[in-house]
């Protein structure tokens, strides 16, 4: 299994281009489901995620071109089997977005049921319930659920929690149902928004995605439609947090600077100097970073998918800084490798209080989950010496070209085989 080798203690210097966001264009191509005409993106990340997407809607009977490393054609002319097998979902939590557009387009579905996984329980009880109230019948049978409806009709759905994919999922089904409906206490993270303007593009009628109450009134048939995936902004907070970590000067091209600013007023907070223009973040950062807290919640709070890149960025303040996770109930393994390489971290309840050491120290760590892995890149590329990260698949399913963006900004990096 890959492995990837930081030699840390050098700044980041240069210009490196934000990829296409994971989190949108999932959901992107799943909309494809919902007509028989061609979806065409382009932006679209080369990222595991993404080939374990295609793999799973290839199997469905969509035909997929690739003509060129970014962009995707899908066309759902014929759906041959409405299933999403254990197999994929077990290696991807986000296939269960196949769910709300197989049911509205088919009328039937099988999904695995998706389980636990590295960073907490994910039940999926809120993608069932909205379904249900659009007259869907949901059984669960050894693993799977198994979904049948003649046609969804509206609804208004009041979800109990803020839930991204659940928001995506029922926002899909919706704009092929009868009649309107209302999904209050949405998701208002821009994947979402990306998703409902590419669902408008193919004929769908959504107001209100990006506030917390979605209007959808659903229409018969969607048609096909060309869509650029947004840019990702939890991969260029990643490189953000990374040069205020190591220093250096570094601008992000190719980027949505205003999904940013949880993230950007956070690295000014630790003393960077960030600057932002059409499609561009600059950063600038010298010497030690001031100690911030965050305190994770759903957009345009802290984003989660940030919490362990800033856990980095916070063991070599100067103080201390705490780290409050409150949408997943375990997302702090990294913790345990970052103390690995001299970090200072306890851990009481939902927070995590680390304690700013002067230097960190290169070892051989282990990557978790995918934003975890993140976390440790950051932390090796400040640690004196060599660090060693094992499991860096999980890299690969969210971040394109990790190794080689970051070497493109002067640091030591390599991928062993
Ligand atoms: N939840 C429920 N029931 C549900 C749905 C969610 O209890 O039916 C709970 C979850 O257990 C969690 C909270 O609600 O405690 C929020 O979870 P959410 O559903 O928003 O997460 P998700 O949609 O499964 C997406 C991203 C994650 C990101 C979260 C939070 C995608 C494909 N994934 O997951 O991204 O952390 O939103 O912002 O969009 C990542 O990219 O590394 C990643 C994990």
């Amino acid at each position: 299994m890959d492995k990837l080798r930081i030699s840390g203690g050098r700044p980041l210097e240069g210009e490196i281009a934000v990829s296409g966001a994971k989190n949108a264009a999932l959901p992107i191509m799943c909309a494809a489901l919902l007509t028989d005409k061609p979806l065409a993106l382009s932006n679209v990340p080369r990222l595991m995620d993404i080939a374990t997407m295609a793999k799973l809607l290839g199997q469905m009977g969509v035909e997929i071109e690739r003509p060129s490393q970014s962009h995707f054609s899908l066309n759902a002319k014929t759906i041959k089997d409405p299933t999403a097998p254990y197999e994929l979902v077990k290696t991807m939590r986000a296939s269960v977005l196949v769910l709300g557009p197989l049911l509205a387009r088919c009328g039937r579905a099988k999904v695995s049921l998706p389980g636990g996984c590295a960073i907490g329980q994910r039940p999926v009880d809120q993608h069932v319930k909205g379904l249900q109230a659009m007259g869907a019948a949901i059984s669960i049978e050894h693993g799977y659920m198994h979904a049948a409806a003649e046609r969804l009709r509206g609804a208004r759905i009041l979800m109990d929690m803020v839930t991204v994919t659940g928001t995506e999922n029922l926002m899909m089904a919706a704009a092929l149902a009868e009649g309107t409906t209302l999904l209050e206490n949405a998701a208002r993270e821009p994947e979402v928004v990306d998703l409902a303007s590419c669902l408008i593009a193919m004929g769908a009628k959504i107001e209100g995605a990006g506030s917390d109450v979605i209007r959808i009134e659903g229409v018969r048939s969607l048609g096909g439609a060309t869509h650029a995936v947004m840019p990702d902004r939890i991969e260029a907070g990643t490189y953000l947090a990374a040069t205020a970590a190591a220093g250096g000067r570094v601008r992000l091209t190719h980027a949505a600077p205003d999904t940013l600013d949880a993230s950007i007023d956070k690295l000014r907070e630790a003393g960077a100097l960030v600057r932002k223009g059409a499609g561009f973040v600059d950063i600038e950062m010298a010497g030690r970073p001031r100690p911030v807290s965050v305190r994770t919640a759903p957009y345009p709070g802290f984003p989660t998918d940030m919490q362990a890149q800033f856990m980095a960025l916070a063991t070599i303040a100067g103080g201390t800084a705490l780290i409050t996770e409150t949408i997943f109930e375990n997302r702090f393994m990294h913790a345990l490798e970052l103390q690995r390489l001299g970090a200072d971290i306890s851990i009481s309840g939902n927070t995590a209080i680390v304690r700013g050491v002067e230097r960190l120290q290169g070892a051989t760590v282990m990557a978790t989950d995918l934003r975890a892995s993140a976390g440790l890149v950051i932390a090796g590329l400040v640690a004196e010496g060599q660090t060693l990260i094992e499991r860096i698949y999980h890299l690969d399913r969210g971040y394109e070209a990790l190794e080689k963006k970051l070497g493109a900004l002067g640091a030591r990096i390599e991928r062993i085989k």
